[in-house]
């Protein structure tokens, strides 16, 4: 791969606690990841990215991080994740790790210290620590609202608030102070001195606050918000790509920004800013032809500009399983309409076809993909897990009203014909943290491997063929005329990509060769919900 290998590689997301346990805890691990490398390879994944795997309460999954510099025991230590970098590196895998800057564990030092302190010190300086309202003071500093759910602040035992836009357990830190900005860099040379590739960055928009904390009405928020997408944030990832940028073999920034204003989310990938950022409007968008093509066009557009390569994304961490949102009436994802569609009805066939699909036409684009582990083996969400082990901080912030993340982060199966297929190895004494369906046992790595159809073979043959063809994650993209509800274009020099949205079979476009399909074809029709890569005439074939 080039230099900038971010600009057209496949990332895989490896969410630590539920890819492979090694010891039996049945919680996911690093000597448990070291074990299938090989698997991601021989997938045809360029990197991976892990979600956050630092010491951590484990209050948001990791997301509360209480050492920036050491591997939750739960997870392994920090040799072996030195030792993970390096295997990773011998078998050409890039590493990404997630960096979170917005807010710590309520159990890292500085936050201890700063409760410990008293109202005023510099170690409550380091947050977001302010008297309430009211004449005793027992009202928030302000109405805002958590992004879990409930009130932003809360109350420490000496009657002062502290803010935190996701749970309690995650106080935001106060990027205002240069302390916490030279403590992030720090943080980001001791993992670049450790060989790592890239960095994600958590919540990237919201980490800059106003410091006159003002209500707002989130129906109608002042501009500048006073918490998201803030000018101050920029100079924030300047400075961290000096860090990046200081480092001879080139280091990726890659920013997890979600903002509906396309002008606003290019700014993050100026040229002196982050490398890439995920494209939540893919992720969101409808299976429809026109939304899937306006999306694109649209990607394409506020990509171009600043030179930053676009990125496809289907799933991650955070949102519903394609194949079940696929298999639904409504067939858009965004975090305020969970609750809605939890539970509503979803055809797993359907959702499986169309995920397929979707998966050809994401690996045809122009830019970097994303893979979250288990889309290549079309796992759907777990929608019917039992209350009690629900662990994501949504569910209870919301008083059971928002399920929560739970349904997309249950352990991975691998083999074997029943929970927890080899999730844990053989006499594990833990059951896998979140109990696997037992009709996962067709859906094993295992069941899948060399089987003709299988979703897992089908990612395997496309990532090879990305590769290899000139069209599929390089070059322009340019649309062909095509029926209605039918995306068509080419790539490169000769590959085109068809995918067929319409209730009917289509004839296919002339072509020399059926490069990949995601389903069985019609004889030269193309059925529905069902995308096809083809060698069209005219130009090399360059094999
Ligand atoms: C975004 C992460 O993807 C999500 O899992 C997490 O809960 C929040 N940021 C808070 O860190
Ligand atoms: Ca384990």
């Amino acid at each position: 791969m080039s230099h900038e290998w971010w600009r057209t590689a496949a990332i895989y997301q490896v969410y630590p606690r539920s890819f492979a346990d090694g010891n039996g805890d049945g919680i996911g691990d690093l000597a448990g990841i070291a074990d299938r490398l090989p698997y991601l390879r021989a997938l045809g994944v360029d990197a991976i990215w892990f979600s956050p795997w630092y010491p951590s309460p484990m209050a948001d999954a990791g997301y509360d991080i209480a050492d920036h510099r050491d591997i939750d025991p739960a997870f392994g230590t920090l040799s072996q994740a030195e030792e993970l970098i390096a295997r990773a590196h011998a078998l050409d895998l890039r590493i990404i790790v997630d960096v979170v800057p917005n807010h710590c564990s309520d159990r890292h030092p500085w936050f201890r210290e700063a409760v410990a302190a008293a109202p005023g010190s510099a170690a409550r300086e380091l947050f977001w620590i302010r008297d309430g309202r009211g004449p005793d003071g027992d009202l928030p500093p302000n109405n805002w609202r958590s992004i879990f759910g409930g009130p932003a602040w809360t109350r420490l035992p000496d009657g002062q608030w502290y803010l935190h836009l996701f749970a309690p357990e995650q106080p935001d830190l106060n990027w205002g102070n240069p302390k916490v900005r030279e403590e992030f860099e720090d943080i980001l040379r001791f993992w670049f001195d450790r060989g790592v590739d890239g960095v994600r960055i958590d919540s990237a928009s919201v980490v800059a606050k106003d410091p006159g904390l003002a209500d707002f009405d989130p129906e109608a928020p002042p501009s500048p918000h006073p918490y998201d997408d803030r000018d101050e944030v920029h100079d924030i990832y300047r400075a961290w790509r000096a860090v990046a940028d200081g480092y001879p073999r080139r280091r990726a920034l890659i920013g997890e920004v979600w903002l509906p204003d396309p002008v606003r989310f290019a700014r993050y990938l100026s040229p002196d800013e982050l490398h890439t950022a995920f494209n939540f409007d893919f992720l969101g968008c409808a299976w429809e032809a026109g939304a899937l093509r306006r999306c694109i066009d649209a990607t394409l557009a506020t990509h171009a500009p600043v030179g930053a390569p676009a990125t496809w994304v289907l799933a991650n961490h955070d949102v519903t399983r394609t194949v079940t949102r696929y298999g639904r009436t409504d067939t858009t994802f965004d975090h305020a309409g969970r609750r809605l569609r939890h539970g509503s009805p979803s055809d797993l066939a359907l959702g499986t076809r169309r995920a397929r699909a979707a998966a050809l036409l994401s690996l045809a684009l122009p830019g970097s993909v994303y893979l979250y582990q288990g889309e290549e083996l079309g796992l759907w969400e777990v929608e019917d897990l039992p209350d009690a082990l629900r662990q994501d901080p949504i569910f209870s912030r919301t008083g059971g009203a928002d399920p929560g993340r739970d349904g997309c982060r249950v352990p991975l199966p691998w083999s074997g014909q029943q929970p927890p297929f080899g999730f844990s190895p053989h006499g594990a004494t833990g059951r896998p943290w979140l109990p696997q369906p037992d009709a996962w046992r067709d859906l094993t790595v295992q069941a899948q491997d060399g089987a003709p159809g299988s979703m897992l073979e089908l990612y395997r043959a496309a990532l090879r063929l990305r590769r290899q063809l000139s069209g599929p994650g390089a070059g322009a993209l340019r649309w062909l005329d095509a029926p209605r509800e039918v995306l068509a274009f080419i790539r490169g020099d000769d590959v085109a990509c068809v995918v067929n949205l319409s209730a009917a079979p289509v004839r296919l476009p002339e072509h020399r060769a059926v490069v990949l399909a995601s389903g069985p074809l019609d004889g030269d029709r193309l059925p529905t919900d069902t995308s096809v890569w083809l060698r069209v005439p005219g130009l090399p074939t360059g094999d």
